[in-house]
């Protein structure tokens, strides 16, 4: 079809807002999926994303649609988003391959976080937006007050907005109609040198990596020799094609369109997202602008539970780094807990859903440490450096002051919550920038926080505090110096370098105490007494001991029942699955992340 009739839009929403919904909706009603082949979410087709009901992974589908006003052929293209601030550098780059998005909230919720982050993302790429007013076949639905709340809080004109229910099929056409109207078609540009921009990659073990991307100038051609600007790696494009139901091949895609590439390519760490790809003769001198590297934020130790894993986890991460270009390892020598690997996330879900694929999909047994953000520390001699290992920290006397990362947080909530978070923000080490009231009820609060803070399960105390009405959103804003120390812990006398972590002055007697105590409770209980020490430098500021154990645990049960007694002894062994022995102790894997509920 000619430019004027492809439209390229995406999805954004609030999570749960209904995006995936009416993702396949549209598909279903264009016939790109047939209600019958249609798996529940077509568009998460990744198992641990379909579980948890979260968009990880960007994905891009192609759809025919036979306008009704004008009897025509138009081509959407529905690009979808990640919908979690982890991948906030992957939503911007997919927002770009497209002129216009659907803003979808929910009429019976409203303007939540996420909507606001997104549409912020959505104006900074220029698009058009048709606001969908979603879920309006639920009884508490609203949608005239949302709509209030749209114009008033996100400031985006509501008369094209759409009253719609992706579940029951309610206002679909109009979405449609809305898309062909309102939202302009791609400018072309297929005379200049090809410029097509990566949105996503993903690799498959049996053609090597797919990349999607959105062609912003010229052609590309099947057989083309291309070079993407980024990684400057070189390679010949064997496949190119559109996405329907399945990748279906074509010879040629056009300046506006949207296709996929298989070109030989063995690691999606070629061919990054937001690269550019050009022609490797007469290509483009300028790469399409705004490309970054996704920068781990948070690190965390992963060591297998038998030793003897260490291949099959250092295997396995590598396989999962072919699909996944943010995750970042190396070897790891813990005196506690032998060898492992040092991981970098993008964010909290992120590092959940590595660990997450290394357990069910590589079946391994893994310990994994509370994750640590990364400090920034000035030695007495020699320059700055960066540090995402606390058990790295140069003792006291070498150092001058440890810089921490900050980041800005957006939380929205209904106003009765606002006296519980400010306590919540300020017992985090919040510190107070604004806050606004948004619309009749409802609040947005602004401070600057610690990430180190963040990442300690501050959301599920967000939502537990406000009986999960308040939303939050978070952006990386720089480095701040604190005064801030190493907390140790040693177990049995036996210094515990996995369990370190970095703590500000304060609060750090108060966290040692419940931290011990924490472990006090997770440890188990053996022949002898195992005392618990939390430690600066070389002062214990909290101790416990756990008492030793007076006799076999089996001698508990009543005469010569040998089943019972194997039974007893066989759950014994199961739990020992995940501890790691730690001297003559074993440790489970909850004390790694006891720290994570201390506060
Ligand atoms: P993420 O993928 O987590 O970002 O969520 P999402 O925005 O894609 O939401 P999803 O489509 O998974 O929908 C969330 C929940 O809302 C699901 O239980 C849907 O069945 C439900 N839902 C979606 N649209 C509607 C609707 O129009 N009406 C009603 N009643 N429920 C809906």
């Amino acid at each position: 079809v000619p430019p004027e009739r492809i439209r390229n839009i995406s999805i954004i929403a609030h999570i749960d807002h209904g995006k995936s919904t009416l993702a396949d909706r549209l598909l279903e009603v264009t016939g790109t999926v047939s209600s019958r082949d249609m798996k529940d979410q077509f568009m998460d087709s990744n198992d641990i994303e379909r579980d948890r009901g979260i968009t990880i992974k960007l994905n891009a589908a192609r759809m025919n649609y036979i306008n009704p006003v004008d009897g025509l052929n138009y081509v959407i293209h529905l690009i979808d988003t990640p919908g979690h601030v982890d991948f906030t550098f992957e939503v911007s780059r997919s927002l770009e391959a497209c002129e216009g998005a659907l803003l979808v909230v929910d009429a019976s919720q409203g303007v939540e976080a996420q909507t606001l982050a997104n549409v912020y993302l959505a104006l900074d790429a220029n698009l058009e937006m048709i606001p969908v007013l979603n879920k309006i076949d639920l009884p508490g639905a609203e949608p005239d007050r949302v709509v209030r709340e749209i114009e008033e809080v996100v400031g985006l004109d509501c008369t094209n907005a759409v009253m719609a229910s992706a579940k029951a099929g309610i206002g679909i056409d109009e979405i449609l109609q809305g898309v062909i109207n309102y939202i302009p078609p791609p400018r072309a540009n297929s005379h200049l040198p090809l410029r097509a921009l990566i949105f996503d990659s993903y690799y498959d073990p049996y053609r090597g990596v797919v990349v999607y991307f959105r062609v912003v100038d010229g052609e590309i051609h099947k057989g083309d020799k291309i070079k993407f600007m980024v990684t400057k790696k070189e390679f010949y494009a064997e496949e190119i094609g559109v996405m329907t139901t399945e990748q279906q091949p074509v010879h040629v895609l056009r300046s506006g369109e949207i296709g996929y590439i298989i070109a030989g390519i063995k690691t999606v760490d070629d061919a990054r997202v937001g690269d550019t790809i050009t022609t490797s003769a007469k290509g483009a001198d300028e790469a399409l602008p705004g490309y970054q590297e996704a920068k781990p934020m948070l690190f965390a130790g992963l060591f297998p539970v038998e030793s003897d894993q260490y291949n099959h986890l250092k295997d396995s991460l590598e396989k999962l780094k072919l699909n996944d270009a943010a995750l970042q390892f190396e070897v790891e020598n813990s005196a506690a807990m032998g060898f492992g690997f040092r991981c970098g996330f993008l964010g909290l879900l992120h590092m959940d859903v590595v660990q997450e694929r290394l357990e069910r999909e590589y079946d391994l047994d893994i310990i994994t440490t509370a994750p640590s953000v990364v400090y920034s520390v000035m030695p007495t001699k020699g320059e700055e450096f960066f540090l995402d290992n606390p058990a790295d920290l140069p003792e006291a006397t070498k150092r001058e002051f440890i810089s921490e990362p900050y980041c800005k947080l957006e939380i929205i909530t209904p106003e009765e919550y606002v006296g519980t978070l400010m306590e919540l923000a300020q017992g985090r080490r919040g510190e107070y920038v604004d806050m606004k009231y948004l619309v009749q009820g409802r609040t947005t609060l602004v401070y600057d926080l610690p990430l180190a803070e963040l990442v300690n399960d501050f959301f599920d105390h967000l939502k537990s505090r406000t009986k999960g009405y308040a939303s939050m959103e978070y952006s990386f804003i720089g480095y701040r110096k604190n005064d801030l120390v190493r907390l140790d812990v040693a177990i049995n006398g036996e210094p515990v370098d996995a369990l370190s972590s970095i703590v500000h002055q304060e609060k750090s007697y108060a966290v040692g105490k419940a931290l011990v105590k924490k472990l006090k409770e997770i440890v188990p209980r053996a022949q002898f007494k195992i005392p618990i020490q939390a430690k600066i430098g070389a002062k214990v500021v909290a101790s416990q001991q756990i008492s030793a154990l007076k006799k076999d645990v089996t001698a508990k049960c009543y005469g010569g029942d040998i089943s019972r007694k194997k039974k007893l002894i066989q759950k014994q062994a199961a739990g020992k699955k995940r501890m790691k022995a730690v001297g003559k102790v074993n440790v489970p894997q909850e004390a790694f992340k006891a720290m994570l509920s201390i506060n």
